[in-house]
């Protein structure tokens, strides 16, 4: 699984930016990976229209029709399975993904989230940043398992926190910086130099105590 041999499928369940960003890579040649599908858990997903336009399969499981964790995950890793994806990569997939599901692609997951974890877990990461008073935010990308936003972290970007700062200015900010750093960690782990073993991500073959920093 290395370069344009590894494919990656993208689950979406809102508005895509990140996904674009992974379209925008793989074609300008900035990241050597595959695409091979796009899928969501909403119909009315923009992710699914960026998939359409970039060309790419766009699958829906709605979460609607299959009510419950189980049915979901079985409909939704047998869409996967026509698409033998040897990464999901999980950008703005607004369900939680049980242990039996993690297991079955364990190590070969990926998740953003927007803040710099272990900080902040889960929702409304801006605004928890701005009432803590912290001078630094940003996003973190990490190896999924079934611990929510808990799993090996690969790489983090910084963003101040500056003083006029609202949730949805930082946010902005935070979003921007998730374009730059998800293609590029996804990058490393298609490549082989970043790698999931034992429960802990490495890099270079050497565990990443703290994650990598990325920097413009
Ligand atoms: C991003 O903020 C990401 O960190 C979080 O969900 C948002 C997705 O945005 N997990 P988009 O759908 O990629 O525009």
């Amino acid at each position: 699984m290395t370069g344009a041999a590894c494919s990656a499928a993208v689950l979406v369940s809102g508005g895509g930016t990140n996904l674009q960003a992974f379209i925008d890579a793989v074609r300008g040649g900035r990241l050597d990976l595959t695409l091979c599908a796009v899928v969501s858990d909403n119909p009315d997903a923009k992710g699914l229209a960026r998939a359409r336009r970039a060309g790419l399969p766009a699958e829906c499981v709605p979460r609607a029709e299959h009510a419950g964790a189980p049915p979901f995950e079985d409909a939704l890793a047998e869409r996967l399975a026509r698409y033998r994806p040897d990464l999901l990569i999980l950008a703005g997939f607004m369900r939680i993904l049980s242990g039996g599901f993690v297991a079955r692609y364990e190590g070969r997951i990926l998740n953003i989230h927007p803040s710099l974890l272990p900080r902040f877990r889960g929702l409304n990461t801006h605004q928890r940043a701005l009432d803590a008073g912290d001078r630094w935010h940003g996003c973190t990308v990490h190896f999924v398992t079934e611990q929510l936003d808990g799993g090996p972290r690969i790489a983090q970007a910084r963003v101040p926190v500056l003083p006029d700062d609202t949730a949805p200015r930082l946010a902005a900010r935070v979003l921007e910086m998730e374009h730059r750093i998800y293609p590029w960690a996804a990058g490393l782990v298609a490549s082989g130099r970043v790698r999931y073993r034992d429960g802990a991500a490495w890099h270079d073959g050497e565990p990443l105590r703290e994650p990598l920093l990325f920097e413009l």
